[in-house]
């Protein structure tokens, strides 16, 4: 029988070839917000990877909406081209039936910060910083800046800007659009009680924290075609007391669902700086196991999951309909093709390489993937 993992999986209506997908992973080497040579790279080599959908790096959908000045954005018609020549290269080598998704962002009050390898704190003043925007006049931590509280008028710009930034996406070819919810920046800020402290339609109850949201997966999805499925990331909880909960994510998940969001992929955590959370191998597959179960919505597990046992082991248990890895693909660029070895399945190989597939050398081995 084949494993789960290699088994087909309607999102919407795309289907993908198997249940592995690589994590959006910014790589801070875009030039105002424009895909470069790296990228060219790196997604080119992450389509020949045996995953079979591929999810592209948090893409600001406006400037100021980058993490740091190394962000990738689709707020330019520079940006739109870069991504174009990217992902054009990208499809022309990729394993066949390789989907490509995009993850659309706003970072928020996270929002004009350093990259990691240069400390991943706020920008100084000698960094060129930029304002950033929340619901509410708090910082995510101390040190941090603190962000300017959205008007109404702010409110409805953002929702323009993911609206125009999917409609640069589809021009791209992406065929997934994923909704970034998750990880502190702005729309889980809006979910989040610790972050979202308005008093008007968009805070408040759990309803009004996640009214914006859902309008904005309401606005993208009515505003591209049909054929291209429009999911978003989420978060399962802010391990913080008084923090978003997994009841809320329910909520969340739920108004998803209703209106015709793709997926959910459960993620947690990075609502506030300096929290502590229990991670360790599938840490956050119980949240998608509760998403999952409390909604039906095709639940993506994410969070340390590294071999192809552990991955197959969520899908046989039901725990989610599909799995990503991040890291493990990042260490190892063909994850998919030695999951597929380890679990007996045959994925062709790109013929350059197919005389290194296990059964045609004698130095083969297959890892414990
Ligand atoms: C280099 C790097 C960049 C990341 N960038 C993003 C991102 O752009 N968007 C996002 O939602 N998560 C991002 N993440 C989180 C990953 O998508 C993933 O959820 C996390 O690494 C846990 O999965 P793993 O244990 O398989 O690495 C990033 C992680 C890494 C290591």
């Amino acid at each position: 029988m084949t494993p789960l993992l290699f088994t087909p999986l309607a999102l919407g209506s795309v289907t993908v070839p198997n249940r592995i997908a690589i994590a959006p992973m910014c790589q801070y080497s875009a030039d105002d917000g424009s895909m470069t040579d790296w990228h060219l790279q790196h997604v080119m080599r992450m389509g020949m990877s045996g995953a079979g959908l591929v999810i592209i790096e948090a893409t600001a959908v406006e400037r100021r909406g980058r993490i740091t000045h190394g962000c990738v954005g689709l707020y330019s018609d520079a940006n739109e081209r870069a991504a174009k020549r990217v992902l054009d290269a990208a499809k022309a080598v990729a394993l066949p039936g390789t989907v490509f998704g995009v993850q659309l962002a706003h970072a928020g009050r996270k929002a004009s910060s350093q990259r990691p390898w240069e400390g991943a704190a706020a920008l100084g003043a000698h960094e060129d910083p930029w304002p950033t925007i929340g619901p509410s006049a708090i910082p995510f931590g101390a040190g941090w800046h603190t962000p300017n509280a959205m008007t109404e008028e702010d409110i409805q710009g953002v929702i323009t800007h993911f609206v125009e930034a999917a409609q640069r996406a589809v021009r791209v070819g992406y065929d997934v659009l994923e909704l970034h919810m998750a990880h502190g920046y702005l729309l889980h800020s809006f979910c989040s009680p610790v972050s979202n402290q308005r008093t008007d339609q968009w805070g408040g109850s759990v309803e009004k924290r996640l009214a914006l949201p859902l309008a904005i997966m309401k606005a993208v999805r009515a505003a591209v075609p049909k054929h291209i499925a429009v999911g978003a990331r989420i978060t399962g909880t802010d391990w913080i007391d008084g923090g978003m909960t997994i009841e809320d994510s329910i909520l969340l998940a739920k108004g998803l669902r209703a209106l015709n969001g793709a997926y959910a992929c459960v993620s947690s955590g990075a609502a506030a700086a300096d929290v502590r959370i229990p991670v360790g191998p599938l840490y956050q597959v119980p949240l998608a196991e509760k998403i999952k179960a409390a909604t039906g919505i095709v639940t993506r597990a994410v969070g340390l999951i590294t071999t192809a046992q552990e991955a197959e082991g969520v899908l046989q248990d039901g725990k989610a309909d599909q799995i990503a890895v991040a890291r493990a693909i990042l260490d190892d660029p063909h994850w998919g093709l030695h999951a597929a070895d380890a679990l007996g399945v045959t994925l062709p190989r790109p013929l350059q390489y197919d005389r290194a597939s296990p059964a045609k050398w004698p130095g083969a081995r297959v890892n414990s993937r």
